[in-house]
């Protein structure tokens, strides 16, 4: 009887232990990203020195051709906006980390998808236009000086193909044809001018909403910080120079302009561009 006493706390300490342990687990299922991150994880051979696939240092082996669409897919300087295909779009890799919102949908799972762009490609197309990748070249990072055609080789075409097949396996690839909620739809010459009749109404529901500049700092942090900051020039302008009119930034963000994406609705909602416009008319009227 006595011993018992004497252990009683250790046992009961050790059982706490247990189930603290037990609980743990409970508490933090892993997410898909987490997921994929360990599966990417477990399959990096120690003697592949090939590109790093995350932003993290994981390595994974691909196809030399593979390698090359991954590299492209990751390179800041593709083309004349110094905007990668990374900083628009996940591979199923490299959100694990950073938690940037991105303007893009994933990519893993697009070369399963029948039709890109909503409808634009599809057919023969996917193949010739790296399943809609060449638009995004020549609008968002200006490669080919505005010529479509000069936008990609036919090398990186299929570089990134390869690559882009080689994704289709991570959990969490979207395999099924997105629909995109775009507002309007983009144009990507400067003579053209997105339908206004949609993107007024668009505005309009935004601009009604009351926003909250505490929220709009963490939106601007997870989705415009790799392009702008508030008062220096990065890929884009600075909010200084740019965020003179509200309307203004609203139309932007859901519409795209030049090399700047648009954000549809799934993307971000209403309430968060109202947000974020709250956060830099409050920090430019610091
Ligand atoms: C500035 C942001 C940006 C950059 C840079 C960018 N994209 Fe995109 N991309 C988008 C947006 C926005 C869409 C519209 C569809 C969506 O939301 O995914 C898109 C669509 C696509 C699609 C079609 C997806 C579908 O199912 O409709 C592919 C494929 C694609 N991009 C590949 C690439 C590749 C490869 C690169 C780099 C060479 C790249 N993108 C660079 C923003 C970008
Ligand atoms: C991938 C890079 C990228 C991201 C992310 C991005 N922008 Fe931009 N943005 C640009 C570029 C590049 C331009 C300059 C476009 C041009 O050439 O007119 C721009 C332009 C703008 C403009 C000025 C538009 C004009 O026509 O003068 C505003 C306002 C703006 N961005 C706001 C935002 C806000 C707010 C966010 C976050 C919700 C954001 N941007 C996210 C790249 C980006």
């Amino acid at each position: 009887m006595k011993t018992t006493t004497r252990f009683l706390p250790i046992i009961v300490c050790i059982s706490f232990l247990v189930i603290l342990q037990s609980c743990k687990k409970d508490d933090k299922p892993q997410t898909a990203e987490q997921k994929v991150d360990s599966m990417m994880r477990s399959a990096v051979s120690p003697a592949d020195t090939g590109t790093p696939i995350a932003s993290d240092g994981g390595k994974v082996s691909f196809s030399d051709k593979a390698k090359k669409g991954q590299a492209i897919f990751y390179n800041t300087s593709f083309g004349k906006i110094k905007a990668s295909c990374a900083m628009c779009h996940s591979d199923g890799t490299n959100t694990t980390k950073d938690a940037h919102t991105r303007a893009g949908h994933t990519l893993a799972g697009v070369t399963s998808r029948t039709a890109t762009w909503n409808g634009m490609y599809k057919g023969d197309d996917l193949q010739k236009n790296a399943y809609g990748a060449r638009l995004c070249a020549s609008a968002f990072q200006h490669r080919g000086d505005g010529d479509l055609n000069k936008a990609l080789t036919q090398d990186e075409v299929e570089s990134l193909i390869e690559y882009l097949t080689a994704l289709n396996a991570t959990p969490g690839a979207i395999t099924k044809n997105l629909t995109i909620q775009w507002v309007a739809k983009p144009t990507f010459k400067d003579d053209q001018q997105p339908d206004e009749k949609l993107v007024k109404p668009a505005v309009k529901a935004i601009m009604k909403l009351p926003g909250d500049p505490a929220k709009g700092q963490v939106v601007f942090q997870s989705t415009c910080s790799n392009c702008h900051d508030l008062k220096a020039k990065k890929i884009g302008p600075s909010m200084v120079d740019a965020a003179t009119d509200m309307s203004y930034v609203a139309q932007s963000i859901r519409t795209g302009s030049s090399a700047m994406p648009f954000f549809s609705k799934d993307i971000l909602n209403d309430q968060q561009i109202a947000d974020v416009i709250a956060y830099i008319q409050s920090s430019l009227n610091q």
